[in-house]
């Protein structure tokens, strides 16, 4: 299969995307797919109905619908770790049972989110607060999964915001949460800790300062800490009320919480209903990845898309450019959704993966990105497809003329990386500037654009909660597809603990300044060089 695509790919490099649109007018109709409120353009990529064809063809070599149904209804196909992977369940509105080791989760899920909302009605109304009042502020402890999804959403969805004010500390480093709490008031301030685990040394380093932080300055960490945790005995060990624990399970994946408990400060923001018509988009992508055939089926288009250039073209990076000051952190959370998730070299079977799996994924919002890296875009020597991310509409209708001006440049955009500008054109521009003769061949090759660079561009009506949540659901499926074709687990993350492992030991080290004969010959030098200035 991976052969005949590296056949197509051979046999096509040098076809021009301009000259696919010329042989075939109905292109962008045919590679433009709606599902749910979205709209996908594959039309400026190198796709075309053989690779397509072929590509489509992984799904059923790799038995993507047998696994697909596997996850839905609750088997557990996260085998290294012997768990189901059901965050889908946490945005099933039906009244249908999700069994996992023979007992329904769907009333545990349902109850919790009932309890969420009227916790979050309580807060945002004033009837729970703290010592000093109403809370006017909640700070969000957490890391990864328990952060990068709420801090995405609470932006995504800051039109709908009229809750308390939120605020997020993810980094060990005392300046993020010193820097977060030195204005806020500790007598109205609720502090949420978010760890499925209730053990990760980042967050509960910061819940201990800001619990001193909240006694120091009179508030009631009895009243206004919150919690969300699988492990409801450890947050009731460090003094949560159980009233104010929000429980999960462990068949939801830290970065695909967001659906849960983990998202309820998104709730004590945006209210329960706004929080509700999220989980419905993201229901509403559930159904479509379940029903759509394989080229009409959003997430495995981008999988596929996705493993046509990272596996065969060999592009091992993509850039996601959202048109969408809102979505300024979706690269963030797509980093830990994608990378967390399908960076790995050893297949389910324990075998070594053939070829490249998770591409690297980066990215800023348009326009600021244009100012920044879209030169290498544009005329660097690799290729990095591109995803543009933009609505119809934004949320300030009195600033159309703005959105129009957003809109324009990430139509621009991708069309330049795909048209180019030839040699012919380029010395005109030179001409024009006043260059002649040998100088003007020598400034005509610098305003060469090579163009045929591949993107697809993502459109909806506007980001409203249902549509970020068809956005992060069709994100979940296309890593939960690539992952199935590359025959590996996207759902455990091993990679990530050797790191943590060897900081636990360097911890102690550091604090009472022990000898570092032992340490690799780098790390003694980095520490004597630390402790010479300071350190620890
Ligand atoms: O470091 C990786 C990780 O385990 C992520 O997968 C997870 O989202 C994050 O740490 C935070 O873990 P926890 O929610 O248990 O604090």
């Amino acid at each position: 299969m991976w052969e005949d695509l590296k056949v197509l790919h051979r046999q096509n490099r040098d076809r021009h995307l301009i000259d696919l649109f010329a042989q075939d007018p109905d292109r962008a109709e045919t590679y433009s797919i709606d599902g749910a409120d979205l709209r996908l353009d594959l039309s400026k990529t190198q796709i075309d109905a053989p690779v397509l064809a072929a590509l489509t063809a992984l799904c059923d070599v790799s038995g993507l619908a047998a696994r697909r149904a596997a996850m839905f209804s609750g088997e557990k196909i996260n085998e290294t770790e012997g768990r189901a992977v059901l965050h889908t369940a946490l945005r099933r509105s039906d009244d249908s049972r999700v069994l996992v080791d023979g007992a329904d989760v769907m009333p545990a899920v349902r109850e919790t989110l009932d309890r969420m909302a009227a916790f979050a009605e309580a807060v945002r109304s004033g009837r729970l607060g703290g010592v000093g009042g109403s809370i006017t502020d909640v700070v969000s402890i957490g890391i990864g999964g328990s952060d990068l999804g709420p801090v995405m959403a609470t932006l995504a969805l800051a039109p709908y915001s009229d809750g308390p004010r939120l605020h997020y500390v993810s980094n060990v480093d005392s300046a993020h949460i010193a820097d977060t709490l030195k204005s806020l008031d500790p007598t109205r301030t609720l502090i949420n800790v978010a760890s499925k685990t209730f053990t990760t040394v980042e967050t509960m380093t910061n819940a201990r300062t800001a619990r001193d932080w909240m006694v120091a300055g009179g508030g009631d960490p009895a009243r206004q800490f919150s919690a969300i945790s699988t492990a409801l005995d450890l947050a009731a060990e460090f003094g949560i009320p159980a009233d104010h624990v929000f429980g999960f399970s462990d068949w939801v994946g830290g970065r695909f919480s967001l659906w849960g408990p983990i998202g309820l400060p998104v709730m004590l923001a945006v209210g329960a209903g706004n929080f509700r018509a999220m989980l419905a988009g993201g229901e509403a992508m559930d159904r479509h990845f379940q029903t759509a055939p394989w080229a009409r089926n959003l997430p495995v288009l981008l999988a596929l898309v996705g493993l046509w250039h990272s596996h065969v073209c060999g592009y091992p990076s993509r850039a996601v450019l959202p048109y969408e000051q809102r979505l300024a952190r979706l690269p963030a959370y797509l980093q830990q959704l994608e990378m967390e998730s399908n960076g790995k070299s050893v297949a389910m079977d324990g075998s070594d993966v053939d070829g490249p799996t998770g591409a690297i994924v980066w990215g800023e919002p348009g326009t600021n990105g244009q100012h920044a890296f879209f030169q290498l875009l544009h005329q660097g020597t690799a290729v990095v497809p591109c995803e543009f991310i933009v609505g119809a509409r934004g949320h300030e209708a009195d600033l159309a003329d703005h959105h129009r001006l957003l809109v324009a440049n990430c139509l621009a955009q991708s069309q330049a990386l795909m048209t180019g500008r030839g040699l012919e054109e380029a010395r005109a521009k030179a001409a024009a500037a006043g260059f002649t003769g040998a100088e003007l061949e020598r400034q005509a090759r610098h305003r060469v654009f090579p163009g045929n660079r591949p993107s697809v561009t993502l459109v909806y009506p506007q980001l409203t909660p249902a549509v970020l949540g068809q956005i992060v659901a069709l994100y979940e499926h296309r890593v939960f597809a690539e992952g199935v074709i590359l025959g590996i687990n996207s759902f455990d993350q091993f990679g990530v603990e050797l790191g943590k492992e060897i900081a636990t030991s360097l911890g102690p080290l550091l604090a009472e300044g022990g000898s570092t004969a032992a340490l690799d010959g780098s790390t003694a030098a980095l520490i004597g060089y630390l402790r010479e200035h300071g350190c620890c």
